[in-house]
């Protein structure tokens, strides 16, 4: 059976992505394990702490466990048109040393979405700079088809 590690890229306790990230699992087919790790606890990259003392454990632990699954599912929310500091921060520890970014992350199939308060209840898009920021991605999506 294949098995994915899925992350949410939010610490909030009652966060929406995490919420997201739960009822993904929930209705994953049953061919597949979705193991729900979490970004929690792991401390801001510094250099220093890498060269003085290694990864911490809680990236250790976290790293072990991507290299190990099949697929990686990310559930972020948008910060500022962007990823959270929080999950890019894990993300780079993860990356570190360079020389095992090809055994963690190296051919792994990643799911990337999100839940953003830009919906009615019927799941209509009513969020105008949203809308505008698609029609635009959407605008150069379909030159680069076109290309
Ligand atoms: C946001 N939020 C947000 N939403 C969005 O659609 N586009 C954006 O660029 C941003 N930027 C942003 C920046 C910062 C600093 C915060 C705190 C929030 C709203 C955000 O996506 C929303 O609060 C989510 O509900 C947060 O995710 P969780 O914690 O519910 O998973």
């Amino acid at each position: 059976m294949a098995k994915i590690i899925g992350l949410a890229g939010s610490l909030r306790s009652g966060s929406f992505n995490s919420a997201l990230l739960r009822a993904a699992a929930e209705v994953a087919p049953k061919s597949l394990e979705v193991q729900i790790a979490s970004i929690a606890g792991i401390p801001l990259y510094d250099a220093d702490l890498e060269s003085e003392k290694g990864l911490p454990e809680t990236v250790t632990a976290l790293k072990e466990l991507v290299a190990a699954a099949d697929g990686f599912l990310i559930v972020t929310p948008e910060y500022n048109s962007s990823m959270p500091g929080v999950l890019k921060n894990a993300i780079d520890w993860l990356s570190r040393p360079a020389k095992d970014i090809s055994r963690v992350f190296g051919d792994k199939p990643v799911g990337l979405f999100g839940a953003a308060q830009v919906f009615d209840a019927q799941g209509v898009l009513v969020d105008e700079k949203i809308k505008k920021l698609l029609t635009e991605l959407m605008v150069g999506f379909s030159a680069f088809v076109d290309e």
